[in-house]
């Protein structure tokens, strides 16, 4: 069984990611880590270095590399549903679980850790909840193509087990 978890940067997809692979009983994968480990570097560095084109290659390279493994919790970058067939490809591969954040959320939660986001480091934090807002209508064609969706605010994980056993067609343990 994988498990793709997908949504906008700061809702929460690597707390949920870890949390529901405990309670599943299966490893639990970072995108980004896997790309900061196989490349060497990091993903602001990468950014700055070879430009957003170059990044979203490795990004979709990297994933269909995951997509072969089996039992796995994937936590993905924010963006990777709006590239490359990447959406159609988690789709195929596995469970999709958009996890849907309002903009005053990602705000709260992204806010102080914004310089370390490449997204967000040309903003000079006067309007960036218009500009997370404006972003975010922009990737929800996307995002919204994910089988299972979830309030980012207050994801249950018990509920979302028993989704994820009834999807896969597995009892509740
Ligand atoms: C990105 C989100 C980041 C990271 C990169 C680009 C995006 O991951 O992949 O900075 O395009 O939304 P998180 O969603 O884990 O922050």
């Amino acid at each position: 069984m994988k498990i793709y978890l997908i949504g906008y940067m700061g809702s929460g997809k690597s707390t949920l990611g870890k949390g529901l692979a405990d309670a599943l009983g299966i490893s639990w994968l970072d995108l980004d880590t896997e790309i900061e480990t196989r490349y060497k570097i990091s993903i602001p560095d990468f950014f700055s270095k070879y430009g957003e084109t170059a990044f979203r290659d490795v990004e979709h390279k990297v994933l269909n590399d995951i997509a072969l493994l089996p039992d796995l919790v994937v936590s993905t970058g924010g963006g990777v549903p709006c590239f490359h067939n990447n959406m159609e490809l988690m789709n195929q591969t596995g469970l999709t679980i958009y996890l849907n954040a309002t903009p005053a959320l990602i705000l709260t939660r992204i806010g102080p850790y914004a310089w370390k986001r490449p997204l967000f480091q040309k903003m000079d934090g006067t309007d960036t909840l218009e500009k997370i807002t404006e972003h975010l209508k922009a990737r929800e064609m996307y995002y919204q193509q994910a089988q299972i969706k979830v309030d980012a605010a207050i994801p249950d994980i018990k509920e979302l087990k028993n989704q994820i056993l009834d999807y896969f067609g597995k009892t509740t343990a």
